[in-house]
């Protein structure tokens, strides 16, 4: 297949995906809580913010370079936690790591994710952030945010709206578990998509690597669901913010961010940066997009804190648009997990080109030449 013809927007990649990923896997990426009205938003959105076409400006020279927490950034793109990458792709969290590295932006260590922290450490060069979930077993919290000091992390993403989870028809319907039962749809899935059994047979990598063996008293992580209930921590509040921001003592992120109020109370916790984020609509279906909920937060605390973004971001227009906002960096989910289940770590590079290409030239067309010169000017009111 020649991809370079075959592969020209996200949207390729998701097709690719869906006919190269056992469907429990695809699904579980590909879909929203509840009615996914949220999940919808979130794109549709973007559609409804228009850009300004400005002409005869020079725009030679152009470049998308930005700094992210203090850290240059080949564009001001971040690849966002996601669980079960490995699932994806045989060793998906390397592979994407790997491409998030070469092309010059961070990538996130989800805590739910296949390769462990020090998977991922041995196999990478740059350091990379790690997401953190709150859980009861604060010994194996300390533990963990120890392990991520040990692997060299950057910096922690801790994760404030997800201690229920949204509820998702699909991964109910499918038993999403890993490593996948074997069950007899399961393997007719299974048996069509070659490419991805061969990976996994191959590694030995297959279940939660952050925690099977690590956390006691945890031998059956299977049913994700089953397993947050059980172990995510729903007393959490800004104290335990505080206790994680003592026990790591680095560069702090605070993501699920959708309130001004609380926008305020995480510069408040003293967060160098947050997310608005609305978990990519898998979490409070119902609630507004993340892309309409941006303005309000920059407009509260923009000048306290470093204001990331995410949600329905699958173009390098979106970018644009987050940036125009006031955002200063942007994260991508979904994007870059089609890309990992569709072409491994290339998917994951040609997402990152992809985007790249994108974003330069809405940036030409608008008629700016740097990332701080996109600001609400660029669009139209
Ligand atoms: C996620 N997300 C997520 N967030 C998090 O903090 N920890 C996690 O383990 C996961 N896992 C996860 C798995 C999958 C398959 C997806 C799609 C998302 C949410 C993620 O970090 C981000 O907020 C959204 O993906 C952003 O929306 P888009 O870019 O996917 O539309």
């Amino acid at each position: 297949m020649d991809v370079d013809r075959t592969v020209t927007a996200i949207e390729d990649l998701r097709i690719l995906a869906r006919r190269r990923v056992p469907r429990m896997f695809y699904d579980y990426v590909d879909c929203g809580s509840w009615s996914e009205a949220t999940y919808r938003a979130n794109s549709q959105d973007f559609a409804r913010c228009k850009l300004k076409q400005r002409v005869a400006v020079n725009i030679e020279g152009r470049t998308t370079e930005a700094t992210l927490l203090g850290d240059r950034a080949a564009m001001p793109v971040a690849l966002a936690p996601a669980g079960l990458a490995g699932m994806q792709r045989a060793d998906g969290e390397i592979l994407a790591a790997r491409a998030a590295g070469a092309f010059g932006v961070p990538f996130t260590l989800s805590t739910m994710s296949v390769c462990s922290l020090e998977d991922v450490a041995a196999a990478t060069q740059r350091p990379f952030w790690f997401q953190l979930y709150m859980m009861k077993d604060r010994a194996f919290m300390s533990e963990l945010i120890d392990r991520a000091k040990a692997a060299g992390c950057s910096a922690l993403v801790l994760t404030l709206d997800l201690q229920v989870q949204g509820q998702r028809h699909k991964d109910i319907k499918n038993g999403l578990s890993t490593p996948p039962k074997l069950s007899i749809a399961n393997l007719i899935d299974m048996a069509t998509k070659p490419r991805w059994c061969l990976g996994m047979l191959r590694t030995s990598r297959r279940t939660f690597g952050n925690i099977v063996g690590h956390a006691p008293d945890i031998d059956d992580t299977a049913s994700m669901a089953l397993w947050v209930s059980e172990q995510f921590d729903q007393t959490l509040d800004w104290d335990d913010v505080d206790w994680v921001k003592q026990r790591w003592g680095g560069t702090l992120i605070l993501k699920g961010i959708m309130d001004p109020d609380d926008a305020r109370l995480a510069a408040s916790a003293g967060a160098d940066a947050i997310v608005v984020s609305n978990h990519g609509g898998r979490q409070l279906d119902g609630a507004p997009s993340s892309i309409r909920a941006l303005p309000e937060i920059v407009e509260a605390v923009g000048d306290r804190v470093e204001i990331h973004f995410d949600s329905g971001v699958r173009s390098g227009q979106d970018v644009f648009k987050a940036l125009a906002l006031g955002a200063k960096g942007v994260h991508i989910g979904r994007a870059y997990m089609y890309g990992l289940g569709a072409l491994g770590e290339e998917g994951v590079s040609r997402c990152l080109r992809i985007l790249h290409k994108e974003l330069d030239l809405t940036m030409a067309l608008c008629g700016v030449r740097t990332i701080d010169a996109i600001t609400r000017d660029t669009l139209v009111q």
